[in-house]
């Protein structure tokens, strides 16, 4: 089975690689960046997961997976075709489809056999109903085409482990055919395939990050009002979390969820559901408490402080969470925007961010992947991103390295006791 891919980002490589990973013999992935393209063809990951390099390498060196910008190549005698370009938000807050409006205009032109074409990108209910109908209308050749729904799950950080141990592979069909075919793609990775229409596929997705995103808001709601009336958040999550129907996940406080996911999807079904006449209330609080809470900190910090003016200020982490080398939606980026329109002089540390961070503040800020380079001399430390480095970082260095101390945590990275016994002035979130 000829099995081509759209887009080789976080979704797209990361799905091609482990088709090929679990045994399928024919994956090309197109992209129409030709700089990753050669780089994938290199053995060079564009992207920071971990693992993915090697099975790239492995699987490229089998003749299994191949790369390439000719879609033309790729899409005409494939089999079953995925698409996973990105769906940014757009300024209302709806989900822009013009990229995969584009690879379906590709698809149409191009495809000469039965073709099941599968939407693996978030996309909004009633998107894939949409995609099939203008497909079928402007077919070049005259073949059968379906659309399939098959959202994904992958968390970045742990893309490959999720996609090769996924919980589930839910799957919006509408005829026993793309069932089939659907079935022979994910056979080899033993894992429950929830089937279902096209419409709650996609609801699905959706649904699924929109309640994350609700914890994630809901904690930090918690944690705010934990910091008022005297609660610590963190006991506070212990205790719930020994309800099953809690969980311990996502209970996590902190200065906000961010990514290329859970601010865009809670704002496109929010756009939707009022777009159908109807007001999702709890997703738009979900967003709400996360807008005002990715300032918490900074703003705490300009109570203490009378002036940023020249101020010597530590970024610790600049990534939207450890593991991963994307910025997008990062709280680290309004965060230091702020710090700079106040006139902070900011070092920002990160293992693996600094070129995606580099795109955005240039030289107006410096750089380094080592912490104590970072907060020496500084006055002001934020942690915005729980990085390994930073949780085991010697908290003395803290002491002897900054002139006055002044931690502010958005990650709840230490114990307050031990800052307590440093005697270092530190914040953190509801505790
Ligand atoms: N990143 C995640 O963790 C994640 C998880 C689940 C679902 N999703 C969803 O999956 C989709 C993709 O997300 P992503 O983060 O992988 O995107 P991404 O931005 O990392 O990658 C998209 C890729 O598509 C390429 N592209 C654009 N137009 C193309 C075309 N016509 N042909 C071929 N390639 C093209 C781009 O060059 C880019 O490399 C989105 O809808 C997203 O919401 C993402």
């Amino acid at each position: 089975m000829k099995i081509a891919i759209a887009g080789t980002g976080y979704v797209g490589l990361v799905t091609g690689v482990c088709l090929a990973e679990v045994g399928h013999t024919n994956v090309v992935c197109v992209d129409i960046d030709e700089k990753k393209v050669q780089l994938m063809k290199e053995g060079v990951a564009p992207i920071y997961e971990e693992n993915l390099e090697a099975l790239m390498i492995k699987n490229y060196n089998l003749g299994r997976l191949d790369y390439t910008t000719d879609y033309r190549s790729a899409y005409e005698d494939a089999e079953v075709i995925m698409i996973a370009v990105g769906t940014p938000e757009r300024s209302d807050g709806s989900a822009n489809l013009d990229y995969i409006k584009k690879v379906a205009k590709q698809v149409a032109e191009t495809i000469t056999k039965d073709t099941l074409i599968v939407i693996k990108s978030t996309v909004p209910i009633g998107t894939n109903d949409d995609i099939e109908e203008y497909i079928k209308k402007n077919l070049k050749n005259n073949v059968k085409v379906e659309i399939a729904s098959n959202p994904e799950f992958l968390s970045q950080g742990t893309a490959v482990k999720d996609t090769l141990e996924a919980s589930r592979i839910v799957i919006g069909v509408e005829s026993e055919w793309a069932k089939e075919v659907l079935e022979v793609v994910y056979t080899p990775f033993e894992q429950p395939i929830v089937a279902t229409n096209r419409r709650s596929a996609e609801m699905v997705k959706y649904a699924s990050n929109d309640f994350l995103a609700l914890k994630i808001s809901f904690m930090n709601d918690i944690a705010n009002l934990c910091e008022i009336v005297g609660a610590n958040v963190e006991d506070v999550a212990q205790g719930m979390s020994y309800d099953d129907r809690i969980g311990h996940k996502f209970l996590k406080a902190g200065i906000g969820y961010g990514g290329s996911c859970f601010p865009k999807d809670t704002k496109a079904l929010h756009w939707l559901s009022s777009h159908n006449g109807y007001e999702l209330k709890t997703v738009k609080a979900a967003i709400e408490v996360n807008e005002s809470q990715k300032l918490k900190l900074v703003r705490k910090a300009s109570q203490i402080v009378e002036s940023f003016e020249g101020v010597k200020v530590a970024v610790l982490g600049l990534t939207f969470k450890p593991e991963t080398d994307d910025l997008r939606e990062a709280p680290s980026i309004p965060n230091i925007q702020y710090l700079l329109e106040r006139g902070a002089v900011v070092t920002a540390f990160d293992p693996v961010g600094i070129e995606n961070t580099k795109k955005i503040f240039k030289d107006s800020i410096s750089y380094t992947t080592n912490i104590d380079e970072a907060i020496s001399e500084s006055e002001i430390c934020f942690i915005m991103t729980e990085w390994k480095d930073i949780l085991e970082y010697d908290l003395l260095n803290y002491k002897t390295k900054m002139k006055n101390p002044l931690i502010l945590d958005g990650r709840n990275c230490y114990k307050l006791e031990d800052m307590k016994n440093l005697g270092i002035e530190y914040y953190s979130i509801g505790r």
